[in-house]
């Protein structure tokens, strides 16, 4: 699962009072400290992904309204196979992952991968562990043909490619799920022109990419949906947040006191979450030594998805040393597989 859009080295962890007889807090601790003496109140999107939240995740990404994996998995079932030529350009691929997670969708592209040249090596980075695990074990029985080699890493600070490939292999760097939606776009552009920097002319970016609500595409309301089902697993996952803060940070949230919103922000072309508070109410956090106060009706900001329109997103890569190529879409323009090249 992609990560980070705040400094997730930042800090320094601090133990907690001695009166809670409970172990060091978190390192992020700091982060939320940061975060809620804003204003507007705002927490980083990647505190969602504790266990629970990951499991949340992954039943949002098969509900119907959020069209966003389903949508992928269809382009990347259809192209997977000229995506990997198109990347390789007559050479041999090596692939590098930013946010593996559980490398579902990836797997379509080793397939392709391993049909274009035999075998593949296959570099995921991720900040979880458990999660790398997984996807290595399932690769390995699945797809034999991949040298799988792990970098448990945050993407968004230190860490670097691995080392140089061979000079017949180019490297594709693989960006899918829509997770640059939760960067500002200067940081994503930072960040790609970084990676950029150590790669070599001739390799490649996939980028996956939401697209902004326009005519002919998906509607404002369709998107909103996405962030807003009617069975209510977003609003569980937004809430999770605090049952996080509860059970790491000694907090004492009621999240049923908190209204789950999910707003499009056509200005800055991004969805945004919210946590809204129903009353006036002031909560502890045992860790930070410090008790919140909230007015009723205001918000904490949890969540930004920034959407693109296809030259947007081209503007994006071309800055970030990664022109397009080609792209592929779904039927009704709603979601786009980009493939930049370094030249
Ligand atoms: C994992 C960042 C792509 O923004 O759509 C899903 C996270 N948030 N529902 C997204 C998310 C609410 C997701 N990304």
């Amino acid at each position: 699962m992609a990560s980070a859009t705040t400094e997730m080295d930042c800090c320094v962890g601090r133990t907690r009072p001695s009166s809670m007889g409970m172990e060091a807090a978190p390192a992020w601790a700091e982060v939320v400290r940061k975060g809620l003496a804003r204003s507007p109140k705002q927490l980083p999107p990647w505190l969602f992904y504790d266990e629970a939240g990951s499991l949340l995740f992954e039943r949002i990404t098969s509900l119907p309204e959020y069209y966003l994996t389903r949508l992928e998995r269809g382009i990347l079932t259809a192209s997977a196979g000229e995506m990997i030529a198109a990347a390789a350009d007559g050479l041999r691929l090596r692939l590098v992952e930013l946010g593996a997670g559980s490398a579902d969708k990836t797997r379509l592209l080793l397939a392709a991968a391993l049909a274009h040249q035999g075998r593949v090596s296959y570099h995921p980075v991720d900040v979880s562990q458990t999660a790398l695990e997984a996807a290595c074990q399932r690769i390995a029985t699945e797809l034999p043909g991949v040298d799988t080699a792990p970098i448990i890493a945050d993407y968004t600070t230190g860490w670097g490619l691995p080392d140089d490939p061979e000079e017949s292999e180019r490297q594709l760097l693989l960006w899918i799920g829509s997770s640059i939606g939760n960067f500002e776009p200067e940081a994503a552009t930072e960040l790609l022109t970084r990676v950029n920097a150590s790669m070599r002319q001739g390799d490649a970016l996939l980028l996956g990419v939401d697209l902004a609500p326009a005519a002919g595409g998906k509607s404002e309301a369709e998107l909103v949906a996405a962030y807003d089902d009617a069975a209510g697993v977003t609003a569980a996952f937004n809430r999770n947040l605090l049952a996080r803060l509860n059970r790491e940070l000694g907090a004492e949230f009621q999240p049923d006191e908190f209204v789950h919103r999910a707003v499009w922000n056509a200005a800055d072309s991004r969805m945004e979450m919210h946590l809204e508070s129903r009353t006036a109410q002031r909560v502890w956090i045992e860790a930070l030594d410090l008790d919140v106060e909230f007015a009723a009706g205001e918000r904490l900001h949890t969540e930004n998805s920034y959407k693109y329109g296809l030259d947007g997103a081209a503007e994006l890569m071309a800055r970030a040393g990664f022109p397009v190529v080609d792209r592929w879409l779904d039927r009704n323009g709603w979601f786009a597989v980009m493939l930049g090249r370094k030249s």
